[in-house]
Parts: C-alpha cells; sequence; structure tokens
C-alpha cells in the first residue's frame, strides 16, 4: 500500500522537523502577521497619497450611465450573461459559493503528502482550468460593448446637475419624469429658454416670469453659470410630426428647408444655430416686432399658439 507508505514517511518527516525546527506558534504566525501588516500599511499608504479613483455621485436622472463592475469582478458579470434572469441567483450565489466551498475543503479532499504539481495532475488541471475560466470571462466581460455610448461630460453641466440636487429644485420641477407638480417641467421647456433670460430668471424669478413663485436663490455666478448649463443641456424639446407639414403648408412658398421651397425669404436649412425657439416663436408671430422693416406676414391668428410652437420646434432643431 503505496498511499500508507508515503503518510507513514511524511508523518515522521513531519516529526523530525518539529523535533528540529521551530513551532508554528508563535514563530509562523508572527512571520504572517509581519507580512500581512506590512501589506496592509503599503495599501493603507497609497490611499492615502492616491486616493481612489471616484465616479460622479450616483444620479436616478442619468439614464446614460454604464454600469460596469471593476475589473477583478468583470468574470461574474460576463458570466451573469449566460444565464437567463431566473437563473441569476445560480451564477450569482450558488456557483461562487460552491468555488468558495471548494477551496475550504481541500485540504480535506486533497490529503496527498507530495508538493510537486506534476505529481498533483488533478488539482494542477482543475487550477489551470479555472484561471482560464476567470481569464476568458474577464477579457469577454472587458470587450464586451457598452449598453450607453460614452458621452463626454461636461464639468460644467455636471456641477449644474449636482446644484440642482443639492438645492432642491426638485421639490418644485420634475426633470426626467420625478420631482415635484410646483414648477413646469425642466427638460421640456428650459431649454428652449436664451442663456441670458435663464441667468435673469436665476437672479429674479418674478422680474422675468412675473407672479412666479420661484424663490430668488441669491447664487452665485459661478453657480447660475453651471446651471444655466444643465437647463442648456436639455435641449430643444420635440416637436410632432405636424411640424413640417405646417411648414411645407404656410411657409415653403417662401423659405427653403434643405432645398424644397422658395427663395422670397432666407433658407432656413441652418436657422436653429442662429436663433433660439423663443425668438423663432415670436418672429413667425409677428415678424415686425423683431424686424419693423419685414416682408414677412405674421402668422398670429392665422395658426394656433400651439401650432407656431410646434414650428418654432421644429425650427430649433435645424443646423443643431
Ligand atoms: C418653490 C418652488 C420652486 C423651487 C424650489 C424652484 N423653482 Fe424653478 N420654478 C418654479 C415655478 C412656479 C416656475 C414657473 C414660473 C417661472 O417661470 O418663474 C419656475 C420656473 C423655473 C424655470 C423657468 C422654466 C421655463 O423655461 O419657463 C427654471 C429654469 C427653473 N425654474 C429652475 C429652477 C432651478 C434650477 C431650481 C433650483 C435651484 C428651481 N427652479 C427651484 C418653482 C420653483
Ligand atoms: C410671403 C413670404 C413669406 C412667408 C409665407 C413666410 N416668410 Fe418667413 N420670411 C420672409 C422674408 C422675406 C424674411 C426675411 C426677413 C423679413 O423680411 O422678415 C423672412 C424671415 C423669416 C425668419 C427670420 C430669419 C432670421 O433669422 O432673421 C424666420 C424664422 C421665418 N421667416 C420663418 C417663417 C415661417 C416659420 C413661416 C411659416 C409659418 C414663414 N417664415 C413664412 C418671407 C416669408
Amino acid at each position: 500500500m503505496e498511499a500508507k507508505k508515503w503518510h507513514r514517511e511524511y508523518l515522521e518527516r513531519y516529526q523530525r522537523l518539529k523535533e528540529a525546527g521551530l513551532p508554528f506558534f508563535p514563530n509562523t504566525v508572527f512571520k504572517d502577521t509581519l507580512v500581512a501588516f506590512v501589506i496592509f500599511a503599503l495599501l493603507a499608504y497609497l490611499a492615502w497619497t492616491k486616493g481612489a479613483v471616484l465616479e460622479e455621485p450616483a444620479d436616478p436622472t442619468d439614464n446614460t450611465y454604464n454600469p460596469r463592475p471593476e475589473w477583478y469582478f468583470l468574470f461574474l458579470f460576463q458570466a451573469l450573461k449566460l444565464f437567463p434572469g431566473h437563473l441569476e441567483a445560480v451564477a450569482a450565489v450558488v456557483l461562487p459559493g460552491m468555488i468558495v466551498l471548494g477551496f475550504i475543503l481541500v485540504p480535506f479532499l486533497d490529503r496527498g503528502p507530495r508538493r510537486h504539481p506534476l505529481t498533483r495532475p488533478l488539482g494542477l488541471g482543475l487550477g489551470v482550468v479555472g484561471l482560464g475560466v476567470y481569464c476568458f470571462l474577464t477579457w469577454k466581460g472587458y470587450s464586451s460593448p457598452l449598453t450607453n455610448p460614452i458621452v463626454e461630460k461636461d464639468p460644467v453641466i455636471l456641477a449644474g446637475r449636482r446644484l440642482y440636487r443639492d438645492l432642491k429644485c426638485s421639490y418644485c420641477h420634475k426633470v426626467s419624469g420625478k420631482g415635484g407638480t410646483a414648477g413646469p417641467e425642466l427638460d421640456k421647456v428650459a431649454g428652449e429658454e436664451t442663456e441670458a433670460w435663464l441667468i435673469s430668471h436665476f437672479k429674479n424669478p418674478q422680474q422675468m416670469s412675473p407672479g412666479s413663485t420661484m424663490p430668488v436663490l441669491n447664487l452665485l455666478d459661478d453657480e447660475i453659470t453651471s446651471l444655466v448649463a444643465y437647463m442648456k443641456s436639455f435641449g430643444v424639446g420635440s416637436y410632432t410630426p405636424e411640424a413640417p407639414k405646417l411648414f411645407a403648408e404656410n411657409c415653403s412658398a417662401c423659405h427653403m428647408i434643405n432645398k424644397q421651397g422658395g427663395d422670397s425669404g432666407p433658407d432656413l436649412s441652418l436657422i436653429g444655430s442662429a436663433r433660439d425657439k423663443n425668438f423663432l416663436k415670436k418672429y413667425v408671430e409677428d415678424p415686425s416686432q423683431m424686424n419693423p422693416s419685414s416682408a414677412m406676414p405674421g402668422f398670429q391668428g392665422q395658426l394656433t399658439d400651439t401650432q407656431i410652437d410646434d414650428i418654432a420646434r421644429y425650427l430649433a432643431t435645424l443646423g443643431q
């Protein structure tokens, strides 16, 4: 019985070493503790001097976020994708649990005394396969496409978004459908205002919107700049499919868009890069109030307010 012989030899060797050498406690334990402490101190030093890279604070209104784990968990992230939804718990809890349990059980399952890796094909094989799977899944997870395109975020807009949260604007306003109802839904309307209007409105809401219940917030100039950038980032609200039709019926006799239409008025293909929605709306309502020598007819009364608004939104997107 060779196994028995090994075992006996092993016990004898262990006995000899024990008699000759140092005891596990405290000597080896001390060495281990020392190394652990040095590594801990190094980590603490790095954390202190370099710090960890943190992302922006979590933001429930941001729907462009790409949730991704750190690289050492990418394999798990990728493994989850191999399981259908209702088996998620198996991939997230049961499998990793079994692997950890396997590690714990190693000393009980494999009691062979030989230490050279080549004499332990099972352990070596499992280890290599496991490492291979880990590397493969990590690489797959790393190279898998992102759910959202990476948008380069403007720090001024981010600062505005943070202020919006810190100043509790959502108490009265909605963004992405979340927030109070005392004020308008900002992502629908605020992007259409000019910067000058927004700045004056932030300084004194009542002056720009008489009777407004929005409080005067006594903001610093750079806070206003950030908030305005955030408001402008909402862009112009969307127009309905009606708008291009209204334009074709009422305006294309004189105006061109993308080479379609008449030329007694200016080509409007890029008008959105020069004029904002409010200017456009006022101009279409009554050109003479913006341009006393205007040769263009006003459309107030001829088109409804909603229709003119719709056309203005449409034009504001052209050339943007
Ligand atoms: C007490 C409620 C209240 C709070 C708090 C509040 N607002 Fe308002 N806000 C309003 C009301 C009501 C209006 C509509 C009347 C007006 O234009 O002032 C408004 C209008 C606005 C407008 C103009 C929208 C448009 O295009 O017509 C902007 C922009 C705005 N708020 C941004 C903010 C921001 C940013 C904050 C946080 C710093 C904030 N508001 C805090 C009530 C509030
Ligand atoms: C009878 C011809 C005519 C019609 C119809 C007409 N426009 Fe005009 N529009 C003009 C002329 C001419 C100008 C040049 C400036 C002026 O005279 O007001 C102009 C200027 C404009 C401008 C200003 C461009 C700028 O930045 O100064 C806008 C915007 C505009 N038109 C939009 C419209 C829209 C929208 C309609 C339809 C609802 C429309 N126009 C219908 C003739 C017309």
